[in-house]
């Protein structure tokens, strides 16, 4: 796995793409100052801006991309730089590992979801018609360069997003960064936002951790997973019924979170109490905890993830905040 960095400031990711030549950057239209900032400051001359819309993670999005590189005449040495959130590095990621059989590639995460996830950890990929992540690959970029001046930008609900998966990490991993985390989190705003170098640091080594031992998800990785299967359901079932508004990916983990610690209850791995704890505190830092259907509604999702195995549904369940056990 390449380096996973947190800087306040972007002089360091300017020195890195000095090593390579061939740089060509995708980035999604919304960062287009921080964009233009790195291409300028890097001498980066080839780039393209996408749409990241989560209805634009599809083939046609890729297909794009890798039209840009041939028209650029990108040879087996280019070097292909994705930023934006979590949407745009997943396409970009994906339709590098691809290009000619696979170029390399690094990543510069704009929103919090993509610096404490999304852009960690190797997993490329599109949606195929209504199912999330569908189509991709396990190819790991050179680098993550994060940065906490681009999430100044963010809008607040996109902030409040990436928390889920933030917690999520700590639910896995440790009860006392948990508790910290939900004490920190609903005082944050795009204006303070760089309180949380610490949070996302710990976030992140957490899952460079995590994906280090088990690279291609065959065993402890799956632990990644918590709130995932009832999250992945949720966001199916908002893209093909009418809904006046669409969960974020972070949001829908909130809720799959929820979902799961009440099944980990009812199955008897988790005390009673544990999914109305987690519930109070997600609400607290701004995340829903609601399904927008009745829960058999989304019993053709649950059986179409992509973690299932042999038609069996898959689940992390939480025994206690800090530790977590999940299906073979
Ligand atoms: N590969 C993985 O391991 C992994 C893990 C978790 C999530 N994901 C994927 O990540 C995606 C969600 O990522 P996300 O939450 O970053 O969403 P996103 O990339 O769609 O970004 C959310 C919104 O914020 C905008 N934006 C991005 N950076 C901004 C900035 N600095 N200022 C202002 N606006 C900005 C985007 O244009 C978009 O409108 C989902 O597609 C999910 O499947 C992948």
């Amino acid at each position: 796995m390449g380096d996973v960095i947190v800087r306040s400031d972007f002089s360091d990711l300017y020195e890195r793409l000095k090593q390579y030549e061939n740089v060509y950057m995708v980035y999604d239209r919304n960062v287009e100052t921080f964009a233009d900032e790195i291409a300028e400051a890097a001498g980066i001359q080839a780039s393209m801006a996408i749409d990241a819309d989560g209805s634009n993670k599809n083939m046609d999005t890729v297909l794009d991309i890798c039209r840009f590189l041939l028209a650029m005449d990108a040879d087996r040495r280019a070097f292909v730089l994705a930023v934006g959130g979590g949407t745009t590095t997943d396409i970009v990621g994906f339709a590098a590992s691809i290009y000619k059989r696979g170029v390399r590639f690094a990543f510069v995460p704009t929103t919090l979801l993509a610096q404490v996830d999304a852009s960690i950890g190797g997993k490329t990929g599109v949606n195929l018609d209504s199912f999330k992540n569908l189509i991709g690959t396990f190819s790991f970029a050179e680098f993550t360069y994060s940065c906490t001046a681009p999430l100044r930008t963010l809008s607040q609900r996109d902030l409040v997003s990436g928390y889920a998966e933030m917690l999520k990490s700590f639910i896995i991993c440790s009860s006392e960064l948990y508790e910290k985390a939900v004490a920190v989190l609903p005082s944050v705003t795009p204006d303070n936002v760089s309180v949380l170098v610490d949070l996302i640091q710990a976030t992140q080594d957490f899952k460079t951790g995590v994906v280090e031992r088990d690279p291609h998800e065959k065993g402890e990785r799956k632990c990644l997973n918590l709130g995932h299967t009832y999250g992945h359901a949720v966001e199916w079932w908002e893209q093909t019924h009418e809904c006046e508004v669409e969960h974020t990916h972070g949001e829908a983990v909130a809720i799959g979170m929820v979902k799961v610690a009440e099944l980990s209850e009812e199955l008897g791995y988790a005390q009673k109490g544990l999914a109305q704890k987690i519930a109070a505190d997600l609400r607290r830092c701004g995340l829903p905890t609601e399904l927008p259907c009745p829960a058999e509604d989304l019993a053709e999702a649950l059986t179409k993830d992509k973690k299932n195995v042999g038609g069996k549904v898959k689940f992390v369940y939480i025994r206690e905040i800090g530790k977590v056990e999940w299906s073979a």
